[in-house]
């Protein structure tokens, strides 16, 4: 296992499912985990659906295992998926934490519909807390939708599936507490979020490539920040 420190942060190379029982308790776990979901066919849309070969080599539609959502380690959780998970996730998230919510945010370029899915503009994702981690700024301020353009991660950073800064700027201002872990960082959004808004940031990732990539985003951020 590698651990890369940047300032008081920590990247773990490695499998997120060894590695984050044995990093403590958190204010928040921040993640965008594997999401469930059909990603073949497409039919004459396939060819607009881009980064969806890449999703598939890296297994990142088959899902993920619940129990990495513990509320004995973090007192808030932010889980993303997909709108077909939202069944199964929420009852597992209700019975280990006071409230859960459903918020969203929308996207302004969503990939083509298939497999007869809703064309998916609005992404959902969980926002849960038990008592003491209360979301920070009301209800009104959590509810708030970011209309945000996806990434282009493909293009800039080799992923298929980065989350835009405003959408995780504005989740991180959600968040109480000063410690934030993202078990599933991909290429670091969520640390540059976290490092940007004077959070300390753990993150984990399995794929080396990708833990390159956020290991100089969270670097730059950090950068960013001292210097300002
Ligand atoms: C949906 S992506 C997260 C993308 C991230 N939000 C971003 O903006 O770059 C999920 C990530 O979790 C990683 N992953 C999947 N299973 C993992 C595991 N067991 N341990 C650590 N990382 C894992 C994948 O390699 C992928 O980069």
């Amino acid at each position: 296992m590698t651990v890369v420190r940047i300032g008081p942060h920590r990247l773990y190379l490695g499998d997120a499912y060894g590695i984050r029982p044995t990093l403590g308790r958190m204010d928040a776990d921040v993640m965008d985990p594997p999401y469930k979901f059909r990603a073949e066919g497409g039919g004459h849309y396939r060819k607009a659906r881009k980064g969806m070969e890449q999703i598939i080599e890296e297994k990142l539609h088959e899902g993920f295992d619940h129990s990495i959502i513990n509320p004995l380690l973090c007192g808030a959780v932010v889980v993303f998926c997909h709108n077909d998970q939202l069944a199964k996730l929420l009852p597992y998230i209700d019975g280990n934490f006071e409230r859960p919510v459903v918020c969203m945010w929308q996207k302004i370029n969503p990939q083509p519909v298939a497999n007869k899915h809703y064309r998916p503009d609005a992404e959902p994702y969980i926002h849960a807390w038990s008592r003491g981690h209360h979301p920070s700024g009301g209800m009104n301020e959590l509810f708030r939708i970011v209309t945000a353009r996806s990434s282009r991660g493909k293009e800039k950073f080799g992923h298929a599936t980065v989350k835009p800064d405003a959408v995780m700027d504005k989740i991180v201002r959600n968040v109480r507490g000063s410690t934030i872990c993202d078990p599933f960082m991909g290429t670091g959004s969520t640390g540059v979020a976290a490092i940007r808004a004077g959070r300390t940031f753990t993150g984990i990732e399995h794929n080396p490539r990708h833990f390159a990539t956020a290991v100089a985003r969270c670097t730059a951020a950090w950068e960013g920040q001292q210097s300002a």
